[in-house]
């Protein structure tokens, strides 16, 4: 079976898509291994259009506290792997990330698609107007509109909504030569699907993952372990080749 490095040319595109994984050794739990967020907050309360509408002052609190750890936390050696290859492969690399917890941005990231939406970010719920999360005053139980004064709601995208930017990242699969996923168990849809589709559109498949990912049939190379052992020296590798 080929691997990576015998693949990548300068000419290659690459498009990689992350998961909590990849946060996890900066400090920020995942959702669905032991002791993961969801083992203490059910998802249809704290992440879904029904249970805002049911309980905002709750769904608020959680998001402020993971809000708050988000800021006190630093990306790690997985995230800037990934900004290094950024600056080898410029427009020829993108990286999409289901995380909201900024930390790809804060690495340096820029070809970066947050499809789930962004801690850092909040929208009304009355005008639509997005702000700074840092902007509002989260000593108020609901943060009200810096413009019209009404609710508003973390710029998440819940259970039961359309992730952002679905046409570019529909573009960036058709063209990539090389789809790495990292640190997702694989699934939650539409990401999740992303590999099938890679592979059948005859990209290289790579896999960074601590335990098997429930789409694991679809890599052509998996690499089983942390994100911030393995991405410096595997990434390395591949920047021989693309430079
Ligand atoms: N390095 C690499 N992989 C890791 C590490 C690590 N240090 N630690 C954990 N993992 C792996 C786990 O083995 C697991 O497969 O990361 C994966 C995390 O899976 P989930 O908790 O399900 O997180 P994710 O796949 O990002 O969830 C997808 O679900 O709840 C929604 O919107 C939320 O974006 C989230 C989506």
């Amino acid at each position: 079976m080929k691997n990576a490095f015998d693949i990548l040319n300068p000419q290659s595109r690459i498009m990689v898509l992350t998961g909590a994984g990849i946060s996890a050794e900066s400090g920020i739990r995942t959702f669905r291994d032991s002791g993961g967020l969801w083992e203490n907050h059910p998802v249809d309360d704290v992440a879904s259009p029904g249970g805002f509408r049911r309980d905002p002052k709750l769904v608020w609190n959680f998001y402020k506290q993971r809000y708050e750890q988000a800021l006190s936390v630093q990306p790690n050696p997985g995230h800037l792997a990934l900004k290094k290859l950024e600056d080898v492969m410029g427009d020829r690399f993108w990286l999409v990330t289901q995380n909201v917890d900024g930390l790809h941005d804060r690495a340096g990231n820029q070809n970066l698609i947050e499809m789930h939406g962004s801690l850092h970010s909040s929208f009304c719920t009355a005008c639509g107007g997005n702000h700074p999360t840092g902007e509002l005053d989260l000593e108020m139980e609901l943060p009200t509109c810096p413009a019209c004064n009404k609710m508003m709601r973390p710029d998440i995208v819940w259970f039961g909504e359309m992730p952002y930017r679905m046409d570019e990242i529909d573009a960036l699969l058709n063209k990539s030569n090389l789809l790495l996923v990292i640190g997702t168990s694989g699934v939650v849809y539409p990401a999740a699907g992303f590999v099938m589709r890679a592979k059948y559109l005859g990209a290289h498949t790579v896999s960074v993952n601590l335990d098997a990912p429930d789409n694991d049939a679809f890599f052509d190379e998996i690499h089983q372990g942390k994100a911030g052992t393995i991405l410096p020296d595997l990434l390395d590798s591949w920047i021989e080749k693309l430079s």
